[in-house]
């Protein structure tokens, strides 16, 4: 690309910066012009050109330029604009497809990649779940994404972060209008079906973290058609709880804003606001269990979490065991929030 084709994509992307910060609101050609330093003519052509590449941007006269709807798709050029983070996907490597979002964040990281990278994707081919599952991927539909981390803190502290992440999705989903809620340890549901997954990994040694892959999963305009039989009873996506097409791209933002804020209060202040947060999110506790770890199954009910994000189950013989890893049966699903 040359350099003045750089230097015009930039004004382009501080443009849709403009707009996007305005909303829903009218920005006058006046004002975008006078912070841009450039004539309104110029203004207009960069907007003409953006409509070009799908962008919708209303214009009206006496009032100014609003921004409808951005092409469907997850490069930087459609999210840089739109994202108000400080370092949570400043750099974003996209790729058209890629087996795993978290096998290429793993090897960037490696390589030193700095904390906020992400890699995004249209599509993975061998998408990964929890516990050796397959995450199905399907091109264009979906979010998929792993962001890299370097949080200050000893690997046994590391999975909080699964726990910052969900809190995260479910507050931006709700945002959305739908009653998101938090399956123990990280599933994030709508209606009792899975909508988003969060797969953390890790690089550690003994003592210090040197990097966390959290990558998440979101269905957002999957159809029933989009789920093989296997997970179809299970899943669901935002699109279809909304009954019309979730823009991706605001969705990502919003999702990586949201993400960075906990992040950072997590950081400032520690697990206790995330650990308040996400039992008011949680569909899990109070609810009779059946938990199955590798080794064995559980029966009780789930009464809190700990300080490390494990599940307490109560048992019918009055004990408390603590779950670190493992697959929840909600045998009455909760379908509203806790009271808060
Ligand atoms: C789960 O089983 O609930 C976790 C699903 C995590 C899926 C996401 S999609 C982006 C990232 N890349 C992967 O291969 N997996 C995670």
């Amino acid at each position: 690309m040359g350099a003045i084709e750089n230097a015009e994509q930039t004004q382009e992307e501080l443009i849709l910066g403009f707009l996007a910060d305005g909303r829903d609101e009218y920005t006058s050609g006046e004002a975008l012009s006078a912070k841009l330093g450039l004539s309104r003519t110029a203004v207009w052509k960069h907007v003409e050109s953006l409509r070009g590449k799908g962008y919708r941007i209303d214009a009206v006269p006496a009032r100014g330029y609003r921004l409808v709807d951005v092409p469907d798709r997850l490069s930087p050029l459609e999210l840089s604009p739109l994202l108000s983070t400080h370092h949570l996907g400043q750099s974003i490597h996209f790729h058209e497809s890629l087996p795993s979002t978290n096998e290429a964040a793993f090897r960037l990281a490696a390589d030193g990649a700095e904390h906020g990278e992400v890699v995004v994707t249209e599509q993975q081919t061998a998408g990964k779940g929890r516990r050796g599952r397959v995450w199905v991927s399907p091109p264009g539909l979906n979010l998929y994404f792993s962001a890299i981390l370097r949080p200050e803190l000893p690997p046994q502290r590391a999975s909080e972060l699964t726990l910052v992440a969900a809190v995260a999705l479910a507050e931006t989903l709700r945002e959305e209008g739908v009653d998101a809620l938090i399956k123990w340890p990280n599933d994030v549901q709508l209606g009792g079906r899975k909508v988003a997954g969060i797969l953390t990994e890790l690089s550690a040694e003994p003592e210090r973290v040197h990097f966390v892959v959290v990558g998440i999963g979101v269905n957002l305009n999957a159809g029933r058609e989009d789920f093989p039989p296997e997970v179809a009873a299970t899943a669901t996506s935002l699109s279809e709880a909304l009954g019309r097409r979730v823009n991706r791209a605001l969705f990502t933002t919003a999702l990586w804003g949201r993400l960075e804020e906990w992040l950072d209060l997590h950081h400032e202040v520690g697990f206790d606001p995330v650990r308040q947060r996400w039992k008011e999110l949680s569909s899990t506790l109070g609810q009779d269990v059946l938990v199955r770890t590798d080794r064995s199954e559980l029966r009780g009910v789930a009464e809190d979490i700990d300080a490390a994000g494990a599940l307490l189950v109560r048992t019918a013989q009055g004990s408390l065991e603590r779950v670190l890893a493992g697959d929840v049966e909600q045998l009455r699903p909760r379908v509203t929030p806790r009271p808060e």
